[in-house]
């Protein structure tokens, strides 16, 4: 565990602090040999979440998309991504060809939609969205038909039709949940004069993993690793035990991974995320999704700064009236800070005195507020890692050949080092030759809306074939 520690200590600063800092980098470290439990741990609860529904395990939820992407796939879908952020319309045109066009408009989810008014708003975007770009089917003509991405856990009836488990994200919208979410969208359509139908809903990471498949057919798996986390991957229907239907074949299964939570006695988990864990709205839910994703991480380093400066270890003991309110250190600070380099910490210094509102620091307090934003911002990275080898494990036939996993969100974007670290994670629990030879990790950017196009196109197709 040194390996863990000795890094976040600062030679000149006083003995308390670094005692301080090497007891915070205990307490947030992953170590390999606590990678290797977690993973034991997700196989265990990934194989009875697809035995059975089970509250203590991984959803694992099947999907009702059975069918890989050929690439070869035509035509032009509406696609509308629900996600935890923003909400973007977009019309996407399959070349046939492996690539593809996108039209699209981001509209930010105002905290009202978040709290209430969700679907009218939803309804309100896309016709604002039609309206710019003159997509109004024409008198008589039928309803345009689209792909809708929501990145929450819905349990799925149907590939058009599933029940909303639960909000999460800070999500809170009353009258919902158990519900189905096509139905509440339809209807809002409705209400506002919108000719859009749904005809396939599937999570983000569902629409990750399918538009990385349109590109790079060797794809297995979808990630997000942004304001939330959560990953989907082919299964062998054989082996999932509650899918009442035929046998035969593969289905994409929804992890819903962030809520690896009653598992967090395997977990590195302190008080700082204990703190932020009462305060949510979900209180006691998505343990790992907290530990991981951009929503949550510059909350707990808040936290963990707040620790440091109540024992007049930093600043001189004072906080600032920013500084003291949640949610108010962005993940996005965390990123500038452990990516300044320079000797004086000035890009630290800018997020402190200038952002944040605090009386000028010293380069003392500068360094111990980047080493906890490392600290937490490695935990993060490694649980990234370590679940996303779990999941290529629980298919060790598959890593014979070359694998792709479609990555998308804010976090594997923007936070310094994150893919460099997660091949490095990686090395070590899936080897060095697999990992040279035959993984790619690749960035499909905005890919859940185009994936959800990809699955409404071919259920358009079927329905054609049909009448
Ligand atoms: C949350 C949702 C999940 C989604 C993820 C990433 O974990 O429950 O459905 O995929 O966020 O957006």
């Amino acid at each position: 565990i040194n390996a863990f520690v000795k890094p976040y200590v600062i030679p000149e600063a006083s003995d308390e602090l670094n005692q301080n800092l090497e007891s915070m980098a205990r307490s947030f470290a992953v170590t390999d040999d606590r990678i290797r439990i977690i993973i034991k741990e997700f196989h265990k609860s990934m194989k009875v979440g697809l035995d059975h529904d089970d509250k203590d395990a991984l959803p694992m939820i099947p999907t009702f998309v059975n069918r890989r992407p050929t690439g070869k796939e035509t035509g032009s879908f509406l696609a509308l991504d629900l996600g935890g952020t923003n909400l973007r319309v977009c019309q996407v045109s399959l070349n046939g060809d492996t690539t593809y066009q996108l039209l699209q408009q981001k509209f930010t989810i105002t905290p009202e939609a978040k709290e209430s008014r969700l679907w009218d708003f939803v309804a309100e975007c896309v016709a604002v969205f039609l309206e710019e770009h003159d997509l109004h089917p024409s008198q008589g003509r039928r309803a345009i038909p689209c792909g809708f991405t929501f990145s929450f856990p819905i349990f799925q009836t149907g590939i058009s039709s599933g029940n909303l488990s639960m909000w999460n994200k800070g999500f809170t919208v009353p009258n919902s949940v158990g519900r189905d979410v096509v139905n509440l969208t339809q209807s809002a359509f409705q209400r506002h004069h919108v000719p859009v139908e749904i005809v396939a809903v599937v999570n983000d990471t569902v629409g990750t993993l399918m538009t990385s498949a349109y590109s790079f057919p060797d794809t297995q798996m979808g990630i997000i690793f942004g304001t939330g986390t959560n990953a989907a991957y082919w299964e062998r229907l054989e082996d999932i035990g509650k899918w009442a239907g035929d046998r035969h074949g593969e289905m994409v299964v929804n992890l819903e991974w962030g809520a690896f939570d009653n598992a967090a006695r395997v977990l590195p988990y302190t008080m700082h995320d204990n703190k932020l864990n009462r305060k949510s709205s979900n209180h006691g839910l998505q343990v790992y999704e907290k530990m991981i994703s951009g929503l949550f991480l510059g909350e707990v380093t808040r936290n963990a700064i707040l620790a440091l400066v109540d024992q007049r270890l930093i600043f001189e003991g004072r906080s600032s009236e920013l500084l003291n309110k949640s949610y108010t250190f962005d993940t996005a600070y965390m990123s500038a800070i452990v990516f300044d380099d320079s000797p004086d910490l000035s890009a630290t210094k800018t997020v402190l005195e200038s952002t944040l509102d605090l009386p000028p620091t010293t380069l003392i307090d500068r360094k111990a507020v980047k080493n906890v934003c490392n600290m937490i911002g490695t935990r993060s990275v490694r649980l990234s890692a370590a679940a996303m080898c779990a999941v290529l494990l629980s298919r060790p036939e598959l890593l014979k050949s070359s694998v792709s996993v479609g990555i998308d969100g804010s976090m594997y974007q923007f936070y310094p080092d994150f893919e460099k670290n997660l091949y490095a994670v990686s090395r070590t629990f899936l080897g060095d030759d697999f990992v040279d030879n035959r993984l790619a990790l690749r960035l499909a950017k905005d890919g859940s809306g185009v994936g959800a196009a990809i699955v409404a196109m071919t259920v358009d197709n079927d329905r054609k074939a049909a009448t």
